[in-house]
């Protein structure tokens, strides 16, 4: 479905690798939709016990590719940005991220539904949502403040400043933080662990302890949507984008 989203079946282990290196792995469209499709069909078959999504030694995701934000409308009826979501958020198997490198705005956020989340000493995280005139997106507004607390999420939401992986791994947001080479690795053998316990019952304990927080935080993820959507088309976020081509930085100053 997309170049960029490469799965591979490693025994009861779905792995989903986005690899588009020459734009550090923004997503575009096309991408999302793969992904989904690749969770979705690793729901479906019983032989995968594990989902493990991952980039590359210097880059986990910078996000949204944002050249598409200017140019690329779907089709009205479908949204592979909300499905991607959906898929992560409704997956019933267990979600391993191994992070490292750059983890940029959905690039961070996905990872708050993901169960497991490790990281490399290089990674870095960043929620730049606010400087790209738009709003946070995936079910975030209602994860962060409760993972972290207010006035960190307002930190890293209003201010859109890097934050470490040993920072992550203090929020609670990442598990374990390995040595960048070995982090694929490591995560990899995490999963080959968790695959061999009993199915059920691990999909059980994933549901319980989601069940709770599932209707809030679809809620606010619906809530982002629209306001994402419509932010998309603001006169400030378009003079985020033609400057982001135009690598220059966004002149807000003519505006209220
Ligand atoms: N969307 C589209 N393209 C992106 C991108 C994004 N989110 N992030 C990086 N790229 C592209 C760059 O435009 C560049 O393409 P080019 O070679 O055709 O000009 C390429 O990826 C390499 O990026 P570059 O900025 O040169 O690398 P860097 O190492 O100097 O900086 C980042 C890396 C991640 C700090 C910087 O690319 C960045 O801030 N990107 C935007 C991230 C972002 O705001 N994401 C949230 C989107 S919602």
């Amino acid at each position: 479905m997309s170049e960029f989203i490469i799965t591979e079946t490693l025994e009861r282990v779905l792995r989903i690798e986005i690899k588009r290196p020459e734009k550090k792995n923004a997503l575009t469209m096309e991408m999302y939709a793969a992904i989904a499709k690749a969770i979705n069909q690793g729901e479906q078959d019983p032989s995968i016990r594990v989902i493990l999504v991952h980039g590359q030694k210097e880059f986990f995701c910078v996000g949204n590719d944002i050249r598409e934000f200017q140019s690329v409308s779907v089709p009205k009826g479908t949204n592979p940005i909300a499905d991607f979501s959906a898929a992560l958020r409704t997956s019933k198997k267990p979600l391993v991220a191994a992070v490292n490198g750059y983890a940029v705005g959905v690039g961070m956020t996905m990872l708050l539904h993901f169960d497991l989340v490790y990281a490399g000493s290089n990674a870095k995280f960043r929620a730049p949502f606010v400087d790209l005139a738009l709003c946070p997106d995936a079910g975030s507004t209602y994860i962060l403040p409760r993972l972290l607390g207010h006035q960190r999420a307002s930190e890293i939401f209003l201010l859109s400043d890097y934050f470490t992986a040993e920072e992550a791994y203090q929020f609670g947001l990442v598990n374990k933080v390995f040595p960048t080479d070995e982090v694929l690795e490591q995560a990899l053998s995490i999963c080959n662990q968790l695959s061999l316990k009993p199915p059920a019952s691990v999909r059980l304990t994933k549901e319980l302890l989601k069940r709770y927080t599932a209707n809030p935080i679809n809620e606010a993820r619906m809530v982002e949507l629209k306001n994402f959507t419509k932010k998309l088309r603001s006169r400030e976020a378009r003079e985020v984008f033609k400057a982001f081509v135009e690598k220059r930085k966004p002149d807000f100053s003519k505006f209220k």
